[in-house]
């Protein structure tokens, strides 16, 4: 289903129940998106988003044996970005995402990795299975993301590290009015421009222990919890 623009008045003032984002978009609409976006996502988002990919891993104080959940795999990116002494287990909606992360890990040898076809709305894992849930540029294009961060903290270990890297709305007026114009149109590209921080956040219960700019522009949020 193609994307749905709210009525404005659903997009209200109370930070616990407002709308995150003026668009709707459905699981089936997103694996479209990125069926096509396969053979270039690293051309396009490579390069321009990966400093904060690298401010991420520094966040995660990995040791040898840390269990890391990457959410939103997509090609695999990060993948070897990890030091080989931890495992690593990546989700993603997308068949030809998935098969672009499986062409890196065999080219990379990368033995420490394994990828699996998942929702992240509805994770086949345990509680608690992993030491550290990483969405990196994920959460602004699923259908709830509410549901899926409340899916992140079940499967992380309690004083685990929920990490989530995405871009949210500005807090500058004019911004998040332009922001808000184009939302519908830049779920094509594969993300909503106006999701909301704020209202994220209480909506998901989640109480950072640090919230970074990263990127340039600064506009992308590195958004660092402990889970409790
Ligand atoms: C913008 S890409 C991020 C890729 C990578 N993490 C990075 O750092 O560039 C978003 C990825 O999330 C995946 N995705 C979207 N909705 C999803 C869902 N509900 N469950 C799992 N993966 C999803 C998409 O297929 C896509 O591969």
């Amino acid at each position: 289903m193609a994307p749905l623009e709210r009525d404005d008045n659903k997009v209200g003032t109370d930070v616990s129940t407002r709308a995150l984002s003026v668009t709707v978009v459905e699981n089936d609409f997103v694996e479209r998106v990125y069926e096509k976006l396969s053979s270039v996502y690293d051309l396009i988002f490579g390069p321009t988003l990966h400093p904060g990919r690298l401010v991420a891993l520094k966040r995660m104080a990995i040791t040898p044996g840390t269990r890391i959940l990457e959410v939103g795999v997509g090609t695999g990116i990060n993948t070897s970005l990890y030091p080989r002494t931890c495992t690593v287990t990546g989700i993603d909606l997308s068949t030809s995402m998935l098969a672009k992360a499986r062409e890196r890990a065999a080219r990379e040898d990368l033995t420490n990795v394994r990828l699996m076809e998942m929702d992240a709305a509805n994770m086949d894992f345990a509680d608690e299975s992993f030491d550290i849930v990483y969405a990196p540029y994920l959460i602004s294009v699923v259908p709830d993301p509410v549901r899926v961060v409340k899916e992140m903290r079940r499967v992380c270990k309690k004083g685990g590290r929920i990490i989530v890297l995405n871009h949210f709305r500005s807090p500058n007026p004019i911004l998040s009015w332009v922001e808000r114009l184009i939302s519908p149109l830049t779920v094509h590209i594969g993300f909503t421009a106006d999701l909301d921080l704020p209202g994220f956040l209480a909506q998901a219960g989640l109480k950072p222990i640090s919230i970074e700019k990263v990127n340039i522009p600064r506009i992308w949020s590195l958004v660092t919890c402990i889970r409790d």
